[in-house]
């Protein structure tokens, strides 16, 4: 910033000046699937921007001209225009947030192994942060974080480094959590609403407005940190909830010999019915995780459990499992032997048309077919020709084709909405099709000659 004071220290029209003027800097630690579009939308908004990130490489492709997120559209011009312009990456997190008057965080928030929220890169950079900021910046967290994380956890990795900084007075802090989906992340930006909550008012009031100047959306002021993030977890928690309904109904009416997607296509005529849609499981760095983390928080509480988060956890991560029993079944009618088969899985990203394989149902299918020594084999248009949980998938559709003696339909990516039971039928070296994204067409499976199962439909 060119002018003296800090920006926490401008009155509301020397603020708005200075980011209409580019006056500000900004800083954007952890720039992967959504803090790279994040850094992106500040620096293309006039506001100089650099990206921080421990990943090297990410760093030198992006400071070589190379845009890494290809199924993100829309951003890859965005990237092309400002960087080495308005948009620098570095690993030097000691150099950039001491010249940084805004320093937004967008870092991982994974699960460990026993599904306990890890917060441990929000912490360790916080504990920087706390010997690397200047007085009167403004930290803002986008990462998805259990309510009450930044009031008694975050803050205090800030405060407790020796220059015992005292935040709502030395550094001011809020969140603005991010609530785009991957694959359309520039739509998002652009028509989602954004939720900002901070330490105090006049801290909220800045980021409303920094973030009004880059982001055009609407912007809803949340009462402190704590609310905002319980909005960002209630929808997310929402829809597993729902997705879990769903499967549980799917499987029941799979018994009843009724067709889900026939069901759900005429629920949604109902105005207060929100459709979800049954699946193999719910991944992505996402779901998931923030279910856990809404129960980490009620036990954290002294609430024993969240039991229909929890139960709604249990059938999700069932799914899998009920995959592979459509499996057994469709091989009995068959009157073929499972073991050795060779068995082709369409799709492993957790959602269709990205290239994200975070914590996908099809890792955990992959596994347990393993495990029954069964032959897998792997089609993803975003994974060709290279190695995935210690397979090499293929290259091509149809040689994939010829080689199964089933397939499992398990990302409903957009080049496979159009297969055609009759082609598939001439293909596979055997016809038998497990379709957990119902995504092939109900009316033209019969009289096909495949031994079909979809997920929710059973048997046709
Ligand atoms: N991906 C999504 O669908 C999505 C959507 C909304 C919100 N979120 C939330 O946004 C946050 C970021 O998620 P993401 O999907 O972009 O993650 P990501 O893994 O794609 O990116 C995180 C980046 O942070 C970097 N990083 C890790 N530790 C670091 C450290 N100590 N210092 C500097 N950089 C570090 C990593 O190298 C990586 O590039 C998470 O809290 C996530 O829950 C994600």
């Amino acid at each position: 910033m060119e002018q003296n004071k800090k920006i926490m220290q401008l009155n509301e029209f020397e603020l708005i000046e200075s980011i209409q003027s580019g006056n500000i800097s900004i800083c954007v630690i952890g720039i992967g699937r959504i803090g790279l579009p994040t850094a992106l939308s500040f620096a293309n908004s006039g506001l100089f921007t650099i990206g921080v990130d421990i990943n090297s490489k990410l760093v030198e492709m992006i400071n070589s001209k190379i845009f890494p997120l290809k199924d993100e559209p829309g951003y890859d011009v965005i990237f092309d225009k400002v960087i080495n312009q308005k948009f620098y990456a570095s690993t030097k997190i000691r150099d950039v947030v001491p010249n940084s008057d805004v320093i937004v965080l967008s870092l991982p928030t994974p699960m460990d192994e026993n599904n306990i929220p890890d917060y441990s890169a929000l912490l360790s950079v916080g504990k920087q942060l706390g010997e690397l900021l200047t007085k009167d910046s403004v930290v803002i967290i986008e990462s998805t974080v259990e309510p009450g994380f930044i009031e008694n956890e975050f803050i205090n990795s800030i405060e407790n480094s020796e220059r015992k900084l005292v935040a709502g007075k030395d550094f001011a802090i809020g969140v603005c959590p991010e609530t785009a989906n991957p694959g359309q992340i520039m739509n998002d930006f652009e028509k989602l609403p954004r939720l900002v909550g901070a330490i105090d008012d006049h801290t909220s009031n800045v980021i409303m407005k920094i973030y009004k100047h880059v982001f055009t959306v609407d912007l809803i002021s949340m009462p402190n940190c704590k609310t905002a993030n319980a909005v960002k977890l209630t929808t997310n928690v929402f829809r597993d909830l729902n997705i879990a309904f769903v499967n549980e109904l799917a499987i029941l009416f799979e018994k009843v010999g009724i067709d889900i997607m026939t069901v759900l296509e005429a629920a949604k005529s109902k105005y207060n019915f929100q459709v979800h849609y049954a699946g193999p499981g719910v991944g992505g760095p996402c779901l998931p995780v923030n279910s856990y983390q809404m129960i980490n928080l009620a036990k954290k509480m002294g609430l024993n459990t969240l039991k229909s988060v929890e139960t709604a956890r249990i059938i999700n991560e069932s799914m899998p499992d009920h995959v592979i029993d459509l499996l057994h079944d469709a091989f009995i009618e068959s009157g073929k032997s499972l073991e050795n088969a060779n068995v082709l899985i369409l799709g492993i990203s957790y959602k269709p048309d990205v290239k994200d394989i975070q914590i996908t149902p099809a890792e955990v299918i992959i596994k347990k077919l393993k495990f029954l020594k069964i032959n897998v084999l792997i089609y993803d248009p975003y994974f060709k020709s290279t190695s995935v949980f210690n397979l090499q998938t293929e290259s091509n559709l149809i040689e994939a084709l010829q080689k199964a003696d089933a397939l499992i339909i398990v990302t409903a990516h957009k080049e496979f909405h159009n297969l055609d039971p009759i082609f598939l039928k001439s293909k596979m070296k055997s016809p038998i099709v497990i379709d957990s994204k119902c995504i092939i067409n109900y009316k033209t499976v019969k009289n096909s000659g495949l031994i079909y199962r979809g997920l929710g439909r059973g048997k046709i």
